[in-house]
């Protein structure tokens, strides 16, 4: 009855340790096959121009952070904050690699963010604002930090019937853990994956014209084999739910996962549906 990952390992919540960072890297350029073109939505939505000051809340490993920082140019900067040090590390090197000089990264809670009022004239955040605790704060320090007029625009996930990639993995760990309703609580993946409660939360902030597109898409992996490889690098939270289990319990459910993603698999790919909805805001 081991957990993996040391405490130190574990600074930044469930995708602070190196295993979870190691994780996102590796499964960046399959999410980008799907994302590339919604992150640009959002980015559109957020009214992302050349020469613009842009925030990047929980941006992890930073791909959305690249892209704006492409699109800004030269002459505008983006800020990539997030509770994680080390997946905020990596943010930094890739914009190195790329040769991107206006790109910074902030350790910072979302719920916490201590930015100068009325500095940006953007904000983003992708694939995060559902799992942040106290998010009306982190909305309301988002709307604080935005100069008059301009917009915060956010990508999610749907809901759990409509990302069962996602949702099937969880609920069979959740399960096995002893604690099903934990994955589908608030905060949680699933928690803004109705158009309404995340128009709702915008709103609840003080933004004004909120839209929500929904985004219905097929995630496509060569085999059963590499879709699984997604799951296990792209959901940190099954190992923490699987925090206290053996080795040997760990192996039954992944391969109880396995068992349930194998509907999706067809003589020559794996293919599964998957929605996102992209909320946005004007201040
Ligand atoms: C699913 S990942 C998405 C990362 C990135 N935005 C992307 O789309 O590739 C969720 C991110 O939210 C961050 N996060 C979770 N809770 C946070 C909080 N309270 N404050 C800041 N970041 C948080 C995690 O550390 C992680 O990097």
């Amino acid at each position: 009855m081991t957990g993996k990952g040391g405490v130190e390992d574990q600074a930044g919540g469930t995708y602070g340790s190196s295993e979870a960072t190691a994780g996102w890297q590796r499964s960046g350029a399959a999410r980008a096959q799907i994302l590339a073109p919604l992150t640009e939505r959002m980015l559109d939505l957020a009214g992302v121009g050349v020469g613009h000051r842009v925030l990047d809340v929980a941006a992890g490993t930073g791909e959305q952070t690249l892209a704006a920082a492409r699109r800004v140019g030269p002459t505008g900067a983006v800020l990539a904050t997030d509770i994680a040090p080390k997946m905020l590390a990596v943010a930094a090197e890739a914009a190195a690699q790329a040769g991107l000089r206006n790109l910074e990264t902030r350790v910072r809670d979302a719920c916490d963010l201590d930015l100068e009022p009325e500095s940006f004239d953007a904000a983003i955040s992708r694939l995060a604002l559902m799992l942040i605790p106290e998010r009306a704060r982190a909305l309301t320090g988002i709307y604080r930090t935005l100069k008059p007029g301009k917009k915060f625009a956010a990508l999610v996930l749907a809901t759990a019937d409509e990302c069962p990639f996602i949702a099937l993995p969880m609920r069979i760990a959740g399960r096995r853990a002893g604690t099903p309703e934990a994955p589908f609580g608030d905060p949680g993946m699933f928690a803004l994956g109705d158009p309404a409660i995340l128009a709702a939360v915008f709103r609840g902030a003080g933004f004004r014209e909120v839209t929500v597109e929904v985004s219905r898409v097929q995630r496509r992996f060569p085999s059963l084999a590499i879709a699984m490889q997604n799951v296990r690098d792209v959901l940190p939270e099954i190992s923490q739910l699987l925090m206290h289990a053996t080795d040997d319990e760990r192996a039954d459910v992944w391969a109880e996962i396995e068992g349930a993603l194998r509907q999706f698999e067809n003589a020559n790919e794996f293919m599964v549906p998957m929605s996102y909805l992209i909320g946005a805001g004007t201040k």
